[in-house]
């Protein structure tokens, strides 16, 4: 029987509302939901005023959780796929750990892929991390995650120090860097500051172990990320991904650009989509930000490596645009010295009878092409679907049944 790689990740079983609920262990109506969704929203764009603690958990457990625990089968699935996870049991430091969504998300991506020792979760907030425990035991008990994971918590400020010392194989930093940093009040004191985290939470890596950083998709979030890559860069740590180049981010040319993530097939869960209707979201699946980090020098570019010397991994960071006659995206990559990331166009008339073509890619995708279509100085490059294939990608594809 061949596994499922953690990407696409499949949909939330339904079994996974049960769980939750019973984590939360009171009745709440759907429309008492969507107002604590509303006013937890308002409060992750930084308005509102202040609501109660417990009604910011019940928005979190019910309708964050499910959102937000596929987000982390990329990086899980990026490591697999270039072979540098620990075949041993892991043991895993989660930082700023809330309810799980990012290690109770590794534990789900990893099913079958690699087993879990121990999770050792440290939040400021200690009701958080309770609820984090009944979670883990809830799904466990029905079948949702392994059991026999060793769940530590630890009520503790991760910009204060007093960290476990590990060593991890793997540490986790899901959505609570920008809430780490949320006090300071320049992107370059942001930056600074999660980069001091990041050079922390590294230290605590084994040596073939990996730091994997989530922050929201806004644009300020992602951007400190990117800013804490070149400070992680300068530093002398590799960039595992999701950039397939060690240069300069492109991104930062520009205040207008950042670099994110999204997922457009990953619907909210049936049961969530009226509540997310009802709080005034709009829903297009989630987004994200993501950085992967190693102390050893392996990359994921290394891992995939191209299957001839002439050709270079690119990955789509754009949503393709399809207009009349042609599709264009934006590529990042290994390109030259000098520049990383180009804009791409496919005209529809060349390489007709192709299955795959530009307009099929999706943000996330990497594809390999030959060196004469980079080599350009120009900001554009050419493709043809009879020059360039997609390896990795970010949606479940038809083709693929
Ligand atoms: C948006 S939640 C993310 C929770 C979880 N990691 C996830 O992936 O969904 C951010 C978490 O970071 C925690 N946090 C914020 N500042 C922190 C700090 N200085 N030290 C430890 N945890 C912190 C918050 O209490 C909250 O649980």
């Amino acid at each position: 029987m061949t596994l499922s790689p953690p990407w696409p990740p499949a949909p939330l079983e339904d079994a996974w509302r049960d769980a939750l609920e019973a984590t939360l262990a009171r009745p709440v109506t759907a429309s008492a939901l969507a107002r604590m969704v509303a006013q937890q929203a308002a409060r992750y764009r930084g308005e509102g005023g202040p609501h109660a603690h417990e009604d910011g958990l019940t928005a979190r457990l019910l309708f964050w959780f499910p959102r937000d625990v596929v987000k982390v089968a990329r990086p899980v699935a990026e490591l697999l796929r270039g072979g540098v996870l620990p075949t041993r049991p892991l043991r895993i430091l989660d930082v700023g750990a809330g309810l799980g969504a990012t290690s109770l998300g590794v534990l789900r991506a990893l099913a079958g892929h690699r087993t879990v020792a121990s999770i050792d979760a440290v939040d400021l907030d200690g009701a958080a991390l309770s609820k984090l425990r009944g979670l883990y035991q809830n799904a466990a008990s029905r079948g949702l995650l392994a059991s026999g994971v060793t769940l530590n918590t630890l009520t503790q400020n991760a910009a204060e120090g007093g960290l476990p010392r590990g060593p991890y194989d793997l540490v986790l930093l899901g959505l609570a860097g920008v809430e780490i940093t949320q006090g300071l009040s320049t992107p370059e004191a942001r930056a600074e500051a999660l980069s001091a985290v990041l050079t922390r939470l590294v230290d605590t890596l084994c040596d073939d172990g990996a730091l994997i950083v989530i922050e929201p998709g806004s644009r300020d979030a992602s951007r400190v990320l990117h800013h804490a890559r070149a400070r992680a860069l300068a530093l002398g740590q590799t960039v595992y991904a999701p950039c397939l180049h060690s240069g300069p981010c492109p991104m930062l040319r520009s205040e207008h650009d950042w670099c994110h993530e999204d997922y457009r097939e990953g619907s909210l869960p049936a049961w969530l989509v009226g509540v997310a209707r009802d709080a005034g979201l709009r829903w297009e699946g989630p987004t994200w930000s993501y950085l992967v980090l190693r102390r050893d020098r392996r990359r994921l570019v290394d891992a995939l490596a191209p299957t001839a010397p002439n050709r270079r991994l690119l990955r789509v960071i754009e949503a393709p645009t399809v207009t009349k006659g042609k599709t264009e995206t934006w590529l990042c990559g290994d390109l030259d010295d000098a520049r990383h990331d180009t804009r791409a166009l496919e005209l529809d008339r060349v390489g007709k009878g192709h299955t795959v073509r530009l307009r099929d890619t999706r943000r996330g995708d990497i594809i390999q092409t030959s060196t004469e279509n980079t080599r350009t100085t120009s900001l554009n490059i050419r493709l043809s679907p009879d020059d360039w294939e997609r390896i990795a990608f970010n949606h479940i594809d038809p083709s693929h049944g």
